[in-house]
């Protein structure tokens, strides 16, 4: 029988994740050597050292700050992620603020939890209180999502099931989030015309140079008197000068976000939660679920879904045949190169599947029969092979 991958595990992974490595084929473990893959959440790879023997990694979450991604990729190993698998986590919170601002939930549990004397005082001051705290409903307003991702899309359709009515802008949807979208969400035609319109906007972006203070004081003075702001993203995508300024001059009725900070977190008008949006335990499994499954898939077929540094691949396997893989750089002839050399070591190619991204592409090839140790390592030596493997079949 084959020898088990060896998985290092870098924090603790939730048992979900970790039933998808069956303990025939997986030896997983938080101190290992020799680890053929490293599963990780939060732990900083920066400085510690990266076996040889790695042939991937997975970060069982969306971000991979913590993972030396270039080094790896100039390695020929890929790093896969969970993208979308706390899509419903951050959902379910963002509707939630939808309720929050809507009903001036924050100031009015504080209210209430500011009263005291017996209990007929407590009633005398909430009936004079309540007054302060009237809200509004959600029916017939309207909601405007920038970023119709994984996020976006789903606060869209729910929020349409609530019956708000909904205005996206995405320039770059994929296709994929295309279909999933409800086709009752109107498409805003910029990013103004969504200000100008909506009630509530939200974000679901990620943060770069291109969506930096996205929502300012210039977009917000664009949006209706009472409108509220609702950030899940990142707390840089709004500026929160221009969002202070706009709740103390009465033109904005609330903010909501995830990012709490001193300009923020006391103020009256500010619900600041503490990076909640992905925690739950649901999210936390789907991670691991997602970065095992991809794993094994990596280890066992060579396939590639959800890498942050390499192309997506992925072929189905054919019977008799022995896989090849290789990561190499995106360079002129690397296919023929590799072509060549299994025709002279009179390997018949039955399938084979190229894709490049960047800098780097990927290459799979099932052969009919098996591959010999020497065409295996001429392959290898060929210059722009980053790193390459033989999976029998
Ligand atoms: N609060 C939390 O705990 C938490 C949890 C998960 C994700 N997030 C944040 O939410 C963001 C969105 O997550 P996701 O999973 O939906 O990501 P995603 O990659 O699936 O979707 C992001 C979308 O934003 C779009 N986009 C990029 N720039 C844009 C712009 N300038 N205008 C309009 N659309 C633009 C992209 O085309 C893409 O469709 C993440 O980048 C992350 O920062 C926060």
């Amino acid at each position: 029988m084959a020898e088990p991958f060896r998985i290092l595990t870098l924090n603790n992974i939730s048992a979900k994740g970790l039933e998808r490595l069956p303990r025939d084929r997986y030896e997983v473990a938080s101190s290992i050597v020799q680890p053929d893959a490293v599963l990780v959440r939060s732990a900083d790879m920066h400085k510690a050292e990266i076996p040889g023997s790695v042939l991937a990694v997975a970060r069982a979450g969306a971000g991979t700050n913590n993972i030396p991604v270039a080094a790896l990729t100039a390695r020929g190993i890929p790093v896969f992620n969970a993208p979308g698998a706390n899509a419903n986590a951050v959902k379910e919170l963002v509707i939630a603020s939808l309720f929050l601002s809507a009903r001036n939930i924050g100031p009015a549990w504080l209210f209430a939890r500011a009263q005291s004397g017996d209990d007929a005082a407590i009633d005398a001051a909430v009936e004079k209180g309540k007054k302060n705290f009237v809200g509004f409903e959600l029916p017939g307003r309207t909601l405007g999502v920038v970023g119709l991702g994984a996020i976006g899309v789903e606060v869209a359709n729910t929020a349409l099931a609530l019956g708000m009515k909904v205005l996206g802008y995405d320039p770059q949807i994929t296709v994929q989030r295309a279909w999933e979208l409800s086709s009752n969400v109107q498409q805003a035609l910029s990013l103004d015309d969504l200000f100008a319109r909506s009630d509530i906007v939200t974000v679901h972006v990620p943060l770069n140079d291109g969506t930096r203070n996205l929502v300012n004081a210039a977009r917000i003075a664009l949006m209706r008197k009472g409108s509220v702001v609702l950030n899940f993203a990142r707390g840089g995508i709004v500026d929160a000068a221009a969002v202070t300024a706009a709740l103390d001059s009465g033109h904005l009725h609330g903010y909501v976000c995830d990012f709490p900070s001193n300009a923020l977190k006391d103020h009256p008008k500010v619900v600041t939660l503490p990076h909640l949006g992905a925690s739950t335990g649901e999210a936390e499994e789907n991670c691991a679920v997602m970065a095992a499954e991809q794993l094994r898939d990596f280890l066992e077929n060579g396939n590639i879904r959800n890498s942050v540094n390499y192309p997506e691949a992925v072929m189905p396997r054919m019977p008799g045949t022995t896989r090849l893989v290789i990561a190499n750089s995106n360079v002129p002839n690397m296919v023929g190169q590799i072509s060549t050399q299994l025709a002279a070591s009179r390997v018949n190619i039955a399938d084979l599947l190229n894709k490049s991204r960047g800098e780097v592409a990927y290459t799979v090839i099932d052969a009919d029969g098996s591959i010999d140790a020497d065409t295996f390592a001429a392959v290898r030596a060929i210059s722009g092979v980053l790193s390459a493997r033989l999976i029998a079949g």
